[in-house]
């Protein structure tokens, strides 16, 4: 079996912070979506993986995963460019897939429980498809199935439908074999003029393909939007253990799981309490306060600031006497005081799309 993780797609929904790199890179407790979902894969036995790789920045992707040896797998790059539909980026695939079955993971999507269940449906079962289903409160968001009244066939799945008929949502971990090629040249875009994955699974159903639901234990997560992120941060950080590589000076408080990154020091009176992940080489501190579901990746300066339940990417600056809640700050940025300036103000050089409630 081989494995397909798709990193296309604009992810408009995240901007600005995608005007500077896929969405899949996006660090989820310091570590970007895009490894969650390889590490699954490879720890479902799978170490032949596919990256399907869009056009916002995809060099990002290949920087960060290289040839997956540091990862403990054999990643190979497959270009689909322009976002034409989930479909469509997995019959970009099919010169990679040959004859083998495969698993589709998207990018963006995250489980507590990883996938090995799937695979292993799929051999027991002898399917040809393998959808994944978790109950969902608007499923109105997404690709929804129908199953018989004893719940063991998919009747049929459709893609954000009006009017939904159950609220089993088909999240993005997907087995195929290679009826999948054989179905795809049928498919015919949506109305949103993509070539919808659901599409391709009822077109399976209609031509006699066997599909099998799979219910998903444990939280699932699709990490298209900020709040989304925030709270699959939420999910990975309630689960970490406590570790130090740093230092935490006299006077400085740690309470709490808190995992603190090489080199990293906390200083003076500054309290971090966690859940919260530090990442390496940060100066916390003199008077910082770190409140519990926060990330803050490497090389960040957090001097007298509180962040609470946050998002703080590599290489930022944080230093002013404010609370900073349920924020996203992008890689490299600097929040400053402008107490003592003249003409008195918020200074403010905001990127593209940015959103600030002040
Ligand atoms: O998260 C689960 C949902 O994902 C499913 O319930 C839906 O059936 C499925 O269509 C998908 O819906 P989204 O609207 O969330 O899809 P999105 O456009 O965000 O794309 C999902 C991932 O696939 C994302 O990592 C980007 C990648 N992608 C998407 C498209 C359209 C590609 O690599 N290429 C593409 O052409």
């Amino acid at each position: 079996m081989k494995g397909l993780v798709l990193s296309g797609g604009y992810g408009t929904r995240l901007r600005p912070l995608t005007h500077t790199g896929p969405k899949q890179l996006i660090p989820i407790a310091n570590k970007p979506n895009i490894l969650y979902c390889i590490e699954d894969i490879r720890d479902a036995g799978i170490k032949d993986i596919g990256i399907i790789l869009g056009n916002v920045m995809p060099e990002k992707v290949q920087e960060f995963l290289g040839d997956g040896s540091k990862f403990g797998v054999k990643l190979t790059y497959i270009i689909q460019g322009e976002p034409k539909g989930i479909a469509h980026a997995v019959n970009c695939a099919k010169d990679f897939m040959g004859s083998d079955s495969f698993v589709v993971y998207l990018g963006d999507n995250l489980l507590k429980n990883g996938i090995k269940a799937i695979p292993k449906k799929m051999n027991q079962e002898k399917a040809d498809c393998v959808i994944s289903l978790c109950p969902v409160k608007e499923p109105q968001r997404y690709g929804i199935a129908e199953l018989s009244p004893d719940g063991k066939q998919v009747l049929r799945t459709v893609e954000k439908p009006r009017e939904p008929k159950s609220n089993l949502a088909v999240i993005g971990v997907y087995a195929f074999n290679s009826s999948f090629f054989k179905v795809y040249p049928k498919l015919k875009p949506s109305w949103r003029n993509e070539m919808e994955i659901t599409d391709a699974i009822s077109l399976l159903i209609d031509s006699g393909f066997k599909v099998v639901p799979h219910h998903v234990e444990g939280w699932w997560k699709d990490t298209g939007k900020p709040e989304d992120i925030l709270e699959a941060n939420h999910l990975i950080l309630d689960g970490i253990e406590s570790s130090n590589e740093g230092k935490v000076e006299e006077g400085a408080t740690v309470v709490g799981r808190v995992r603190i990154g090489k080199g990293t020091v906390i200083s003076g009176r500054s309290v971090v309490r966690g859940p919260a992940i530090i990442g390496e080489a940060c100066k916390i501190g003199p008077n910082a306060y770190i409140g519990p579901y926060t990330a803050v990746g490497d090389r960040c300066e957090i001097g007298s600031a509180e962040v609470d339940d946050s998002i703080v990417m590599d290489d930022s600056t944080i230093n002013v006497e404010r609370k900073l809640v349920r924020c996203m700050i992008g890689k490299g940025s600097r929040i400053l005081s402008a107490n003592g300036m003249l003409p008195k103000g918020e200074r403010l050089v905001v990127g593209e799309n940015t959103t600030m409630y002040l």
